[in-house]
Formats: C-alpha cells, sequence, structure tokens
C-alpha cells in the first residue's frame, strides 16, 4: 500500500520585489507519510511559511506542485503559530468554527471527544483568553483536528511556550501520528525537530544535507 500523504515535486515559489526576484523556494523535492511526525527547519526567510502556505493551498506555486496523495484538501488541519483563536468565544465555541465554515453538523459529542484528545477536558466553557499559552495552542489543535484530517500542519508551534508545554505538545503529536495522522511541523527549534521522525533542513528556498546547515554552528 502506498501511505504517501504529500508529496512535493520540484516546487518553486519566487516573489518579485521591484526588480529583484525573491527566490522563496527553488525547487523543493519530499514526500509524507501517514503516521509520520517530520520537520522542516532552517532559518527565518528560508522558505519555511512559503511552504506551508503552499502546502494549504492558501498560496500558489510558481511552478511544481504539492501534491496531496488520496487525500482530499479539506483533510488537512493548520495550527498558526498565532492560534488565531476568537478570544471571546469559549473554548469549545472556537473548536466549533471549522463545522460551522463547513456548513457541517455541529457533533457536541465529537467536539467534547477532540477536547479531551488534547487534554483539556473540563475545559470547555472558559473564554479563550482567559486560557493560558499552552491551552491555547491545545485549543488550537483541537479546532485543526474537529474535520478529523489526514495530515496537521503547524507553523512555527514552540515560538511562544516554555519547554514544558512543548514536550507535552510532541507527546501529543506521538498520540495523533499513531492514529495514522501525518504531522508536519516548520521550526526553527532544533531541539523540537531533533524529537520528530525525520528533519528536512532548509535554507534559501532550498532543501540541504544536514551537514550544510549552518543552524549547527
Ligand atoms: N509576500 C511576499 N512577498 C515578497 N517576498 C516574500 C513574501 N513572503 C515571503 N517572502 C520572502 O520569501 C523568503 C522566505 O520567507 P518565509 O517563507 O516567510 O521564510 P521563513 O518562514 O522560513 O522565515 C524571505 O526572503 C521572505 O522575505
Ligand atoms: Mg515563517
Amino acid at each position: 500500500m502506498n501511505n504517501i500523504v504529500l508529496e512535493a515535486k520540484n516546487l518553486k515559489k519566487y516573489y518579485t520585489r521591484g526588480v529583484e526576484t525573491v527566490k522563496a523556494l527553488d525547487g523543493v523535492d519530499f514526500g509524507i507519510k501517514a503516521g509520520e511526525i517530520v520537520s522542516i527547519v532552517g532559518p527565518s526567510g528560508s522558505g519555511k511559511t512559503t511552504l506551508m502556505n503552499l502546502i494549504s493551498c492558501l498560496d500558489t506555486a510558481t511552478s511544481g506542485e504539492a501534491q496531496l496523495v488520496n487525500v482530499r484538501r479539506q483533510y488537512i488541519g493548520f495550527i498558526f503559530q498565532q492560534f488565531y483563536l476568537i478570544p471571546n468565544l469559549l473554548a469549545v465555541e472556537n473548536v466549533e468554527l471549522p463545522l460551522i465554515f463547513a456548513r457541517k453538523p455541529i457533533d457536541k459529542e465529537k467536539i467534547y471527544k477532540v477536547i479531551e484528545t488534547v487534554g483539556l477536558k473540563g475545559r470547555e466553557n472558559i473564554p479563550a483568553f482567559m486560557l493560558s499559552g499552552g491551552d491555547k495552542q491545545r485549543i488550537a489543535i483541537a479546532r485543526a483536528l474537529i474535520n478529523e484530517p489526514k495530515l496537521l500542519i503547524a507553523d512555527e508551534p514552540t515560538g511562544k511556550l516554555e519547554i514544558k508545554v512543548r514536550d507535552q505538545l510532541l507527546k501529543l503529536f506521538d498520540e495523533l501520528a499513531k492514529k495514522g495522522i501525518a504531522i508536519f511541523i516548520a521550526t526553527h527549534d532544533l531541539e523540537l525537530a531533533d524529537k520528530t521522525n525525520r528533519i528536512i533542513h532548509l535554507q534559501d528556498g532550498k532543501i540541504i544535507p544536514k551537514e550544510q546547515s549552518n543552524l549547527y554552528h
């Protein structure tokens, strides 16, 4: 069985800034399998967010493709760096939002189950603004999971989190991966990356071998 979930082929994204062309992604190839946790690391400006945006269809490639294999586009869940919760809505209401946008039935049992999955059972009725940073992120993950994605994408998920919260997040990702969800994390946090199944090094829009990465020296 071919269990590839995502495959990028010679993916390029060029931006034009005046007369200058910025090669944000310059021919990127990789694949991710079901149940795999893969991190993409690289310095600021190396193209990580551009790549995440292409995969999630927030942006279009200049050429090449990031193809979802046997997965429909709606089966991607996203966790953004800033979480983007609606502060005045309850935790549970934030998790409901994707169902409302997709005009799907609001299945309370399913929502409570997802909140339990991320370890926030009992905190469903707290307004988002009153949650801690780590709990906000868990709600953002629950919201990403509500449509039962096959691929979970997180752009800099540990940017503002303490080490303890980071370890809890990795534990949660491990549990999700065991259920067959592929997880793709963009980060400049090498300690986080080291705990994932595989690291892809990105520099100046290109995948490079670890030895050439200037993050290690
Ligand atoms: N909308 C844009 N217009 C022009 N240049 C951009 C745009 N978005 C990103 N870039 C450039 O593309 C490169 C990659 O940026 P980005 O994907 O945000 O990197 P990272 O997430 O690794 O920090 C950078 O040089 C950045 O300045
Ligand atoms: Mg970025």
